[in-house]
């Protein structure tokens, strides 16, 4: 079995969270892990499960002003440790969602976003899904957010809980498949 992990990120944790994903998968199914970036370069091909994820901003998915914006402050103030991944200011997972071909299989959302209520922080995990819904794919799992604090740093376990995750996708697709 074959899944596909495309991921947006600015700062480097959903880069980072999708690679746990991949880990949890690995020894269930073969995982590709790729930027929104590279993905645009050729529709995902032959794949048993598509997972995408992106940084929540804004309460919902990134939008492609506010993320040049964040590029700027992140270059502007060096002190706040931010580093803007080099792929940055890339189509983003809206314009790829638009390039998408409609196709059929299985699929989950994931996005990063701040701890705390997810009323006031929102997810973009949601819109995410939405999008996946509307090209044709099937969830096989609950939009899942993972947290990070204050500082833009991964809280602690939230690795492990995107390993775990992969490894439960991974358990649903081969019961199914
Ligand atoms: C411009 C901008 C807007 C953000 N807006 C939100 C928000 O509305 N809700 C939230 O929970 N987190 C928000 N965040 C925090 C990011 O979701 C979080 O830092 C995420 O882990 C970044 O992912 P990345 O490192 O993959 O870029 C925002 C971050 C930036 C830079």
């Amino acid at each position: 079995m074959k899944a596909a992990i495309v991921y947006e990120s600015l700062y480097g944790n959903t880069h980072a969270i999708a690679n746990a994903i991949a880990q949890g998968l690995e020894g269930i199914a073969e995982p590709h892990v790729m930027s929104v970036e590279e993905a645009g370069q050729a529709q995902p091909t032959a794949t048993d499960l598509l997972v995408v994820g992106g940084p929540t901003h804004i309460h919902g998915m990134s939008r492609k002003p506010m993320w040049e914006l964040a590029v700027k402050d992140a270059l502007e103030h060096p002190e706040k440790g931010l580093v803007p991944a080099a792929t940055a200011g890339g189509p983003g997972l809206r314009a790829w969602f638009e390039s998408l071909d409609k196709t059929t299989g299985k699929a989950a959302a994931f996005d990063t976003r701040l701890e705390g209520n997810e009323l006031l922080t929102g997810h973009a995990s949601k819109g995410i899904a939405k999008r996946l819904r509307q090209h044709g794919l099937e969830l096989i799992a609950e939009p899942a957010s993972f947290l990070v604090d204050a500082t833009n740093q991964l809280l602690p376990g939230e690795l492990d809980r995107a390993r775990e995750w992969g490894k439960t996708l991974g358990t649903a697709i081969s019961a199914t498949t």
